[in-house]
């Protein structure tokens, strides 16, 4: 495996960062999951957009560009050779010394390693997750904003634990008010009569770019949205529920606090947006390798191009 820190791509066993950097000192630094599909890089655009800005708020500088960053990132694919697969992006603040101070700290590290990732068994993606609620609440935003995808994950290791401790796959947390945020690494998302519901960003959840994907395809597919508060009472009587995120795609939950959700089966909108979802990534995305064909744009809504009723929400400028 070749890995890029600070500009190089170094062997596996030679890539190495100092014992002062403040990325393992205090988890001080900024980082990204993106997966590729067959030799394109989903919304590659929207992760790089996103680590700068997490950057931007805990007032880390990062030395490249994002066109070089993206450079740089594309280039740690091919060096793997890999069309598929994960790529873990990071930014620490760097060496400095073993007290906190991130000015003694003179440059940020980069460092980029492409991989292969699985989080759960073929055989849950089919019957879908029994998850918890754990007692751990997501961070306040007045601590950390939870948008800020920092290399600090104590907070949802805490609450992985939780769910690990009653033999749970994922751990729903609440915020400080009790409102559902999210799970430890995914967004959340339910189905009630026909509608899909998830929480906003300012519920103590990570703006997930598979989350802002998801919501696309339910617009495209007509299926009515709305992003609102979520109480653990609004998940129990929901018809469906399902995560999402880069590590685990999108994956059905139909069990929460021995509650069956629905009949507990992952039900059928969950299927039709996992279906988007596979035709979406599997044909969009920034090519790996220059020779790649364009793209094929994915008319998710079945039908004929241009008689869609309903409009594309972009991510980018989407109001949730
Ligand atoms: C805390 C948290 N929430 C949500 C997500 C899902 O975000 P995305 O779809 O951008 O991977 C992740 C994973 O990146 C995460 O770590």
């Amino acid at each position: 495996m070749k890995i890029h820190i600070d500009g190089q791509l170094l062997d596996e066993a030679d890539a190495k960062i100092s014992v002062f950097d403040h990325g393992l000192l205090y988890g001080d630094g900024v980082f990204e999951g993106i997966r590729m599909y067959n030799g394109r890089v989903f919304k590659l655009e929207e992760h790089i957009d996103r680590l700068y800005d997490s950057a931007r708020v805990i007032c880390l500088e990062i030395p490249v560009g994002k066109e070089q960053m993206t450079a740089d990132l594309l280039a740690t694919i091919r060096a793997n050779n890999l069309r598929d697969g994960y790529v873990r992006l990071v930014v620490t603040r760097g060496v400095g010394d073993l007290g906190i101070n991130p000015r003694l700290c003179p440059k940020a590290s980069v460092i980029i390693i492409a991989a292969t990732i699985k989080l759960y068994s073929d055989e849950l993606y089919k019957k879908g997750l029994d998850i918890i609620t754990c007692a751990t609440r997501r961070m306040s935003q007045a601590a950390l904003p939870p948008a800020v995808k920092s290399l600090n994950y104590l907070n949802n290791i805490m609450a992985k634990i939780e769910a690990h401790q009653a033999n749970a796959a994922e751990a729903l947390m609440l915020n400080e008010q009790g409102y559902i945020a999210e799970c430890t690494a995914d967004n959340v998302f339910i189905i009630k009569r026909g509608t899909l519901f998830t929480p906003p960003v300012s519920a103590g959840s990570l703006r997930g770019i598979t989350r802002g994907a998801v919501l696309d395809i339910a617009v495209e597919l007509g299926i009515p949205v709305v992003v609102t508060e979520l109480t653990r009472y609004d998940v129990f009587v929901a018809d469906e529920c399902f995560l999402t995120g880069t590590g685990a795609e999108l994956i059905a939950v139909v069990n929460v606090d021995s509650r069956p959700i629905g009949d507990g089966k992952p039900g059928q909108v969950t299927a039709r947006l996992l279906d988007g979802f596979r035709r979406l990534t599997s044909t969009t995305g920034t090519p790996i390798f220059e020779q790649e064909a364009a793209p094929v744009p994915p008319n998710l809504s079945g039908l004929e191009e241009g008689t869609s009723a309903v409009g594309l929400v972009e991510t980018a400028a989407s109001p949730y």
